[in-house]
């Protein structure tokens, strides 16, 4: 358990200098998502800036040497925007029958992935790819596992909202007004919207107020208090004799790990900042599966390049500990068998990464790497109040975290020392 206060650099939020911050940032414009959960009813068709477009107000905790993240500049980090966007995180009357909310499928326990290899949408429908962890995804050049288009929160939210490949919230033509009316008909709403976006009471829609509030919420969840950071920002204690072994494997030649999972965030130049310009460099193939067959053939989907045939997005190995089963599929258990992947050179040499040499490890060596992985299990995120289901148990409000039963096996966490 972490006890000692991250040194954090209260960074001062960024006041939005809308249009001229707009051109020096770049700011993502909305991309078309591709393949397996297209959105493909947004409403209303038109993506409009919001009505009212607030000054930031958000105060960010971030450690020394973490720039703020990229912002759109019309949707500003606010906390009412925040506080909205985790109401509707955790609500399953946000979709099409009441099954799920995002929550179902990402819980905070469980650094916002669910334990799952699929998780289910709010029909049923197995979903053909793992739950992804949530968490500094503010600085992520791309979302989704194989997907180099969507760049954006924003855009990636209506993806499970309005997807129907397959569908997840199931919001479609036909329902999409009955859902919004129930949300904004709600008191709790009504305050929520109104402190979010004061002034004139517009229309509540999606596009302006719904999907902004959840992107605000999502990129506020930040993860940077895990024994490693303490380690990393001087505390030599923070991390066992056995870990510190383990992070010299990771970095090692012989294994690779750290070419591919690049601290800070343990990604592949696939992050960015207010001060980093995008980069999409971040897709490799691990080969931890023999074959990459539709819909899961990574950035080949995209691109329909050969080459890019079963190369994914480098993911964060943040609470890393917390989100098994692992890989694109959830088709890995449990770490162990990650690291003995990894040592068999991956299962297939199908356009396979020159970095995926395979290796030998005795087993105390194996239990260091282990021991590593999980000191990167952020204790305060996942039990930190503002991340959490902010909706009363009583009354009979739903409650996300038990949505339909769902036959899938769940995967088997590590016991981390
Ligand atoms: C039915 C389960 C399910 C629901 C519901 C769901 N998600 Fe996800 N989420 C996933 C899956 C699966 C992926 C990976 C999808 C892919 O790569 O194609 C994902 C990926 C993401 C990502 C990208 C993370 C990354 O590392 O790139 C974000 C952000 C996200 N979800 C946020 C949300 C939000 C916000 C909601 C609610 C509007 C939501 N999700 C609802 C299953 C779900
Ligand atoms: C060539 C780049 C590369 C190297 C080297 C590499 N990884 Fe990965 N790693 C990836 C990619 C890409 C994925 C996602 C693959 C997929 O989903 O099919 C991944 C996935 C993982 C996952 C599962 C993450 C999740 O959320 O499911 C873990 C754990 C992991 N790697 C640990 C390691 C360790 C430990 C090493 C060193 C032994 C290592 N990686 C070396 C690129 C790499």
């Amino acid at each position: 358990m972490i006890t000692a206060p991250t040194p954090a650099r209260l960074a001062t939020a960024w006041t939005a200098m809308f249009a001229i911050a707009a051109l020096l940032m770049g700011c993502d414009q909305p991309t078309p998502a591709t393949g397996a959960g297209t959105a493909a009813h947004l409403a209303p068709a038109q993506a409009t800036p919001a009505a009212v477009v607030l000054a930031s107000d958000y105060v960010w905790q971030l450690p020394e040497g973490v720039d703020l993240p990229r912002i759109p500049a019309n949707n500003p980090m606010t906390q009412a925007g925040f506080e909205l966007g985790r109401h509707l995180f955790y609500d399953p009357r946000m979709s099409a029958n009441g099954n799920i909310a995002c929550a179902s499928c990402h819980h905070q326990d469980k650094g916002f992935s669910d334990g799952l290899p699929h998780p289910f949408g709010t029909y049923g429908d197995a979903h053909p790819r793992n739950a992804q962890a949530l968490g500094n995804t503010a600085w992520y050049a791309s979302l989704n596992w194989g997907n180099p288009v969507t760049v954006q929160l924003e855009r990636q939210i209506r993806i499970p909202m309005f997807g129907d490949t397959p569908f997840e919230h199931g919001l479609e033509e036909h329902n999409q007004a009955r859902v919004l009316a129930t949300l904004v008909s709600d008191p709790t709403y009504q305050k929520l919207l109104v402190a979010a976006y004061p002034g004139p009471q517009p229309d509540w829609n999606y596009v302006n107020h719904i999907v902004p509030a959840l992107a605000t919420f999502v990129r506020g969840l930040t993860s940077f208090d895990s024994p490693w950071d303490h380690y990393l920002q001087g505390d030599t204690q923070a991390l066992s004799v056995a870990a510190q072994r383990g992070l010299a494997l990771f970095s090692s030649d012989r294994l690779h790990c750290s070419q591919c999972h690049e601290a800070n965030h343990f990604l592949t130049d696939s992050h960015v900042s207010q001060r980093q310009a995008a980069q999409h460099s971040g897709f490799h193939n691990n080969a931890s599966v023999a074959s990459f067959d539709f819909p899961n053939t990574g950035k080949f989907e995209a691109t329909g390049k050969p080459e890019d045939l079963g190369l994914f997005r480098t993911p964060s190995l943040r609470n890393i500990a917390l989100t098994a089963p692992y890989m694109h599929d959830g088709s890995l258990p449990d770490l162990r068998a990650v690291i003995r992947t990894y040592a068999a050179a991956g299962k297939t040499t199908q356009n396979r990464d020159p970095l995926i040499t395979g290796f030998t490890l005795s087993a105390g060596e194996e239990t260091d790497l282990l021991a590593f992985l999980c000191s990167l299990t952020d204790e305060q995120f996942v039990s930190d109040p503002r991340y959490a289901n902010p909706w009363p148990d009583a009354n009979g409000q739903l409650r996300p975290e038990t949505p339909t039963p769902q036959p899938a096996k769940p995967g088997v966490p590590v016991q981390c020392l």
